[in-house]
């Protein structure tokens, strides 16, 4: 691979998004948000929309910029709507079907074409098998929860709920079941301030850059 991916993979809330916008920023790397692409799926979907139909008529784009990943549909920046928790729990029914995410990691990997940072569920096992570095960032449901709770500001009963099933569908899905990479560095980020955890990262990617 000429270019440098790092992968940064996790559950649910873990706080992967924040860390991989972080990395991206520090070092100048394009940002790739994956689970946007099983979002706009399901966002599609709900409007009876297919996906690639809407990808080969320019009606839907991915951005992928420092720090940022925005997806515009019929002109519009949707990237806000798709993340809230009702598309992530359509996100996570539609990345189910193995046919379409053997088409989904394509186009995934077809649009990164610079040094990237990507963060997903299986950016470090499927889609970047050969990444630069990869890690693997989790934490405790509850912690996911709160975290979730303090963005969105719903029924933490209900966050924690709807994480717990989304680790579920993703972890037990026939094909292409949510693991960590084998080579990941796994960190447990529970008790850690999102702070640590770039930190932490950044000691990892200094000695291997
Ligand atoms: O990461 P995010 O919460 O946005 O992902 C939404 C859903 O998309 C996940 O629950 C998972 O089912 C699916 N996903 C996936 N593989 C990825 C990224 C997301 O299966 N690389």
């Amino acid at each position: 691979m000429n270019i440098k991916v790092i992968t940064v993979d996790g559950p649910a809330s873990s706080g992967k998004s924040s860390v991989s916008k972080e990395i991206s920023k520090i070092l100048g790397y394009v940002y790739f948000n994956t689970g946007l692409v099983y979002r706009a799926i399901g966002f599609l979907k709900a409007k009876n929309i297919d996906f690639f139909e809407a990808i080969k008529e320019n009606r839907l784009f991915f951005e992928l910029l420092i720090g940022q990943t925005k997806v515009i549909f019929e002109n519009e920046d949707i990237t806000q709507e798709l993340t809230k928790e009702y598309i992530g729990a359509l996100a996570s029914e539609v990345a189910k079907e193995p046919s379409l995410r053997e088409k989904v990691i394509v186009f995934q990997r077809s649009l990164v074409k610079k040094n990237a940072v990507v963060e997903g569920r299986d950016a470090g096992t499927h889609i970047f098998k050969d990444a630069t570095i990869k890690f693997f960032i989790d934490a405790d449901p509850k912690e996911r929860a709160l975290r979730r709770y303090l963005e969105e500001k719903s029924s933490y009963e209900d966050i924690l709920n709807a994480i717990l099933k989304r680790d579920e569908t993703d972890k037990n899905r026939k094909d292409y079941p949510f693991r960590p990479a084998e080579d990941a560095i796994k960190i447990d980020s529970t008790c850690m301030t999102k702070e640590e955890v770039i930190n932490l990262c950044m000691d990892y990617i200094k000695k291997v850059l």
